[in-house]
């Protein structure tokens, strides 16, 4: 019985602040370029390194974002590969958004009777369909058949986040081939799904080591069917971890890791559905509002992810406070948030009303809504996530969720509950 042990890491986004501006006004951290607050993230990216090099894996992946780009790329490209190259005897990186273009990026590479595949999904054409095609027919006897790309097939956080030309045709590819898992990072949230006999793990080295375990669902409405059973999540930007592959005759077993903790999962019999072994050290917040609660509230906001690619303007009221406008995201990602002012704290209950007058633009997307508060105590506790998600006009990214989704118009206001558990949030348009 052959055995092999690989691991996989997601956006590592490595920088330095060489060549790039040195300083930025405070208090704004939402138009703060990544590049700074990744730059005093390369002392975790040291650690996690150190920790794959003590898992002694026989090769190392990148999922793509090696780099953050942006600077000065091909010294941030040769200190991130003097980082990572020496974790395993080979390490391989699949082209993500931000790393340097060069040339065609996609290739097989064999370890034991297992096959792997690297795809490029920035230079998606016909050519590299058909050499995939061709290749995934050749891996057909393969003991484990393992593909990497940028881009998550399938969306479980960042809903309107989606690149449908390579994602889908590579999903209907991929379907009919025995594929045990395809890895990938790019929504900067991390995880593992089910579909149909295939695993997709998405991973994320990028992020705050002290941030909580945030599970995804606390944040994100998640959709969750017998094709693509969703497993476990953790939000962007906590826990950074890489995954861990040992593989044992027919059977994988599935190891996340991260300076928090770890999680494991074991698939005993090729493409069955996965044993959870053990889940990450998960900080459950959406909990109940106490009377007590109601008088201890510190502050709160409105998490808030939308995608607007016309004119600026999401404006907000909780029961009946103005709230005034969301910040602007061009992508649908996360830390973007409405801070309430005093006023809208005093009529905070365990049912909350939020209208959204939706902007003057043609084209955008919103949803993943939820009601953080924080207590006097220390406590953090957050409203169930609003499943609403709303759409207008049309745009790639918007595709993948656009079936589940709320078709609105420029101008138009909607209403949604925000309840703390115990109430079931739901549209009360
Ligand atoms: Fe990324």
């Amino acid at each position: 019985m052959s055995s092999l042990r690989f691991a996989v890491i997601g956006d590592t986004h490595y920088c330095t602040m060489k060549h790039r501006p040195a300083e930025f006004p405070t208090g704004d951290y939402e138009r703060l370029p990544d590049s700074f607050r990744y730059s005093f993230m390369t002392n975790t990216l040291r650690t996690l390194a150190q920790h794959i090099r003590n898992e002694k894996p026989e090769l190392l992946i990148s999922t793509g974002d090696l780099i953050e780009g942006g600077a000065d790329d091909e010294e941030d490209v040769q200190t991130a590969l003097a980082l990572f190259a020496p974790c395993a005897p080979e390490f391989l990186y699949t082209r993500g958004t931000h790393d340097p273009q060069r040339e065609t990026a996609y290739r097989k590479f064999r370890c034991g009777n297992s096959v792997f595949l690297i795809l490029d999904y920035t230079n998606w054409n016909p050519k590299q369909k058909e050499w995939l095609i061709r290749e995934l027919e050749d891996a057909k006897k393969a003991e484990h058949l393992f593909v990497f790309a940028h881009p998550p097939l399938y969306l479980f956080g960042r809903h309107f986040f989606h690149n449908p030309q390579f994602c889908t045709e590579t999903a209907e590819i991929l379907r009919r081939y025995p594929v045990d898992a395809y890895f990938c990072g790019h929504t900067h949230n991390q995880g593992i799904s089910f579909h149909s006999g295939m695993l997709q793990v998405v991973g994320s080295a990028v992020g705050y080591p002290e941030q909580k375990t945030i599970p995804l669902e606390e944040l994100h409405s998640i959709p969750d069917t017998p094709e693509h059973r969703y497993l476990w999540g953790i939000v962007e930007d906590s826990s950074p971890g890489f995954w861990i592959v040992d593989a044992e005759g027919e059977t994988l077993t599935i190891r996340w890791h991260s300076l928090k903790g770890s999680a494991e999962l074991r698939v005993r019999q090729r493409f069955g559905f996965p044993e959870i072994l053990s889940l990450p050290p998960f900080a459950r917040e959406c909990l109940p509002l106490t009377d007590s609660d109601r008088y201890q509230i510190r502050s709160g906001w409105i998490h808030f992810f939308s995608a607007n690619k016309g004119a600026r303007g999401f404006r907000m009221s909780l029961n009946g406070i103005d709230l005034g406008f969301a910040p602007e995201s061009t992508c649908y990602a996360a830390r973007r948030a409405v801070i309430l002012p005093e006023n809208a704290l005093r009529k905070i209950t365990e049912r909350n009303e939020l209208e959204i007058v939706f902007p003057q633009s043609e084209v955008f997307a919103a949803g993943s809504i939820s009601l953080e508060l924080l207590l006097l105590d220390g406590r953090t506790i957050r409203s169930n996530v609003a499943p609403e998600l709303f759409v207008c006009g049309n745009h790639p990214d918007f595709e993948y969720a656009r079936s589940r989704s709320i078709e609105v118009r420029p101008g138009e206001r909607r209403k949604l509950a925000l309840s703390f558990p115990k109430g079931t949030p739901s549209c009360i348009c």
